[in-house]
C-alpha cells in the first residue's frame, strides 16, 4: 500500500446531508513510538493496547454547501462549542483533503465527548482523532454507495491511515486487541502509514488484561508531545534507540506467544523509562514524571518482590502511571492498588481499564 491508493476515485452519489456517530477508544503504547519523520510517518514501530471503557464518542453532522472554497465547520465538546479546538481540526482537514476531497462541499458539525474526565491528563487525541476519522470514512461510504461497496479491512486501514495524519498514535485506536503501527521485519503486514491487527498467537495470560490508570497528575503537560517527538531529531541515542524499538517488538513477538508475564512486565516497564529517559537526555531537556510517578513505582516493585504477584506499570507522556495486570491476579491487585496506591493520586482519581476491541459504529 502507498499513500496513492487512498486516494478514493470519483464519487457516483449525491447525498445532501446525513449524520453519524462512532466511538472510538484510546490506547496504551507497550513498544512506544517517540521520534517521527515527515507527514506523520514513525522513526519506530510501535505496539499498543486498544482500551475499552476510556473512549471517544462523535457524531459528525453534514450538510451540502454551495461554496467549496474553504473548510466549513464547527466544535462542541459535551455541548459547549469549542472555537479553540479548531485550529488542530483544520491543520488535520488540510492533510486528509487529497483523500476526501468531499471535504470542502460540506458544512460539519462535530459533537464529542470524552467517558473519561477532559483534565484527566489522559490524552484525548487517539481517541477522538480515530473518532473522525471513523466518521469521515463512514460518509465517503455514503458517496460511495452503488460503486464499490468498501471493504471492511480497506475501511479500517484508510480510517487508520487517517487518523494518523491527526495524531500519530490515533492509527492504533481502530482495531484491538492489540495493534502494531510502523513497519516491522517479522510482522506480515505491518506499515509505517496505518495501523494492523497483531496477526499472531496471544496466549490466554494477556487476554482481558486489565490496565488501572492512576491520576498523578490531572495538569495540562508542560512538553506537547509534538515538541518531543521534534526532540529526537539530532537526539544523541536516537538511533539506538530506534533499533532498540525493533528489537524489543521482536522479543514480544514471542513474549505474547508463550504467555511469559514476567520478560512481559520487564519489556514494558523499559520500554516505559526508555521513553523517559529520551525525554530526560533531549536538548532541551525535560521531565514529565512527578514525584508521586516515581513513589507509585517503587511501591509497585517492593509489592512484586513481597508477593512475586504479576503486576507492571508503562507511562505515557505524562506523569500518570497505567498498572497492568492479568485479569486472573484482579483482586489481589486492586486491593493493593486501593490501600497503597490511590493515596498518590490527584483527589485520588483512577479509571478501571481493560483491553479493548476496537471503535464502533453507534446506530
Ligand atoms: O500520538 P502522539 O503524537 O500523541 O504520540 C504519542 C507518544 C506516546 O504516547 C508517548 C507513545 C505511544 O506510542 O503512544
Amino acid at each position: 500500500m502507498t499513500e496513492q491508493q487512498f486516494i478514493p476515485p470519483p464519487y457516483s452519489k449525491f447525498v445532501d446531508s446525513g449524520s453519524v456517530t462512532w466511538q472510538s477508544p484510546s490506547n496504551i503504547a507497550l513498544v512506544k513510538y517517540w521520534g517521527k519523520k515527515h507527514h506523520q510517518l514513525p522513526e519506530n514501530p510501535s505496539i499498543s493496547f486498544t482500551l475499552n471503557h476510556c473512549k471517544t464518542i462523535t457524531t459528525l453532522t453534514y450538510s451540502k454547501k454551495a461554496d467549496p472554497s474553504a473548510f466549513d465547520f464547527e466544535v462542541f465538546l459535551d455541548g459547549e462549542k469549542k472555537d479553540d479546538f479548531k485550529s488542530k481540526i483544520k491543520t488535520f482537514f488540510e492533510r486528509v483533503e487529497p483523500y476526501l476531497p468531499f471535504l470542502k462541499h460540506y458544512h460539519f458539525k462535530i459533537e464529542t465527548r470524552n467517558t473519561f474526565p477532559h483534565s484527566s491528563g489522559i490524552a484525548s487525541s487517539a481517541s477522538g482523532m480515530s473518532a473522525l476519522a471513523l466518521c469521515l470514512m463512514s460518509v465517503e461510504n455514503e458517496l460511495s454507495a452503488g460503486t464499490s461497496t468498501v471493504e471492511t479491512s480497506f475501511f479500517n486501514q484508510k480510517a487508520s491511515f487517517l487518523a494518523r495524519l491527526g495524531s500519530g498514535s490515533a492509527c492504533r485506536s481502530i482495531e484491538g486487541d492489540l495493534v502494531v503501527w510502523g513497519k516491522h521485519q517479522q510482522i506480515e503486514g505491518s506499515s509505517d502509514l496505518y495501523g494492523v491487527k497483531y496477526p499472531y498467537n496471544i496466549h490466554p495470560n494477556f487476554k482481558q488484561y486489565q490496565d488501572t490508570i492512576l491520576l498523578v497528575d490531572k495538569g495540562e503537560k508542560q512538553v506537547s508531545s509534538t515538541v518531543g517527538h521534534n526532540l529526537m531529531h539530532n537526539h544523541p541515542f536516537a538511533a539506538k534507540r530506534f533499533e532498540q524499538a525493533h528489537q524489543n517488538l521482536e522479543v514480544l513477538i514471542t513474549i505474547l506467544e508463550s504467555g511469559d508475564i514476567k520478560s512481559f512486565i520487564q519489556l514494558i516497564e523499559s520500554e516505559a523509562l526508555t521513553l523517559h529517559a529520551m525525554m530526560m537526555t533531549s536538548l532541551p531537556f525535560f521531565i514529565l514524571m512527578k514525584p508521586n510517578t516515581l513513589e507509585v513505582i517503587n511501591r509497585i516493585w517492593k509489592f512484586r518482590a513481597e508477593t512475586n504477584a504479576n503486576i507492571g506499570f508503562t507511562l505515557d507522556a505524562g506523569a500518570n502511571v497505567h498498572v497492568l495486570y492479568p485479569k486472573a491476579e484482579a483482586d489481589q491487585i486492586m486491593d493493593f492498588i486501593k490501600n497503597e496506591l490511590v493515596g498518590f493520586c490527584q483527589g485520588g482519581q483512577y479509571i478501571c481499564d481493560e483491553i479493548g476491541f476496537g471503535a464502533s459504529r453507534v446506530s
